[in-house]
């Protein structure tokens, strides 16, 4: 996949990694359509682009929790772009709440958004994207979506499902050219902590040490767009909690001493 001179579609740009990303794709020459929920903070983007080079970055205002405006950005997107080669599925909440304090209410919210989401967009530009020759859906994920991991019940369940998900959609699709790219980060220096919800669905509103010493997003985003442009499958992303999963596969015993003392905040 060629980045430069492709048009590419991040859902949660308004912040985070999907922001880093955005910046990163528009520096190697894709045009970018933004969308979020905060159309101010989607805008200031846009202006900080087109400063550079008007014309190359589009703003799609869109709560991608609602079907009736993921269908409406779908029709919108068609009518700025002749087509879409990357879809980076990226709009996510994260939890901090034991399961036992955690509402069902909240429980399907954070479904909703981190999994039924990536679904139901995916589906939506699917269609024409394959009419138009094929591309690539990338999806971030989480190394929740590997493990489980204390206060992240729902939301590990929900990046669990992706993975179901995706790799099935992945074979599917093989023979109409369109990729698939599931990202894993670990912990990544954002306001993901901040913007958590706790059980009874109120924001969590604090930085977490451990996400305060994330990677830098800067670097997450170059990562991701690597892994973009060499059709890579599944890229982990992060410090020392990479090797987690080796030690899950190699000495599981090791794995659960672990993952039982690491702190979730
Ligand atoms: N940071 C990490 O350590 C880490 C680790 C693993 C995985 N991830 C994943 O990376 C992705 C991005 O997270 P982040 O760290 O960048 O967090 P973030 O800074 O909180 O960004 C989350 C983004 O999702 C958007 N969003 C949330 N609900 C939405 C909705 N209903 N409709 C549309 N957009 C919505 C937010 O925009 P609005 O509020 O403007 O709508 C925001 O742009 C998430 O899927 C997260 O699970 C992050």
């Amino acid at each position: 996949m060629r980045i430069k001179g492709s048009t590419a579609w991040i859902t949660g740009a308004s912040s985070g990694i999907g922001e880093a990303l955005a910046i990163e794709l528009f520096s190697q020459g894709a045009t970018v359509i933004l969308s979020a929920r905060n159309e101010p903070k989607l805008h200031a983007l846009k202006a900080s682009f087109d400063k550079i080079e008007p014309g190359r970055c589009h703003v799609v205002v869109c709560d991608v929790t609602r079907q009736e405006a993921v269908d409406q950005a779908v029709d919108k997107i068609r009518q700025l772009v002749s087509r879409l080669d990357i879809l980076v599925n990226n709009a996510g909440v994260s939890q901090r709440s034991y399961a036992l304090e955690t509402s069902i209410a909240v429980d399907r919210d954070l479904l909703e958004v981190n999994f039924f989401s990536a679904v139901s967009v995916s589906k939506g530009i699917l269609p024409w994207m394959i009419s138009n020759g094929g591309g690539h859906i990338v999806v971030i994920s989480s190394m929740a979506g590997k493990f489980g991991f204390r206060m992240r019940t729902a939301y590990a369940a929900s990046k669990h499902a992706l993975h179901g998900f995706f790799e099935t959609m992945r074979a599917e699709l093989h023979d109409r050219n369109v990729k698939v790219t599931m990202i894993c980060p670990g912990r990544v220096r954002t306001d993901i902590s901040v913007h958590s919800l706790t059980g009874d669905g109120k924001i969590y509103g604090k930085m977490d040490a451990g996400q305060a010493h994330g990677v830098p997003v800067e670097r997450c985003a170059r990562i991701i767009a690597r892994a973009i442009r060499c059709n890579r499958k599944e890229v982990f992303i992060g410090g020392a909690e990479r090797f987690l999963l080796l030690v899950k596969r190699i000495c599981p015993p090791l794995f659960y001493w672990i993952v039982n003392r690491v702190s979730p905040t």
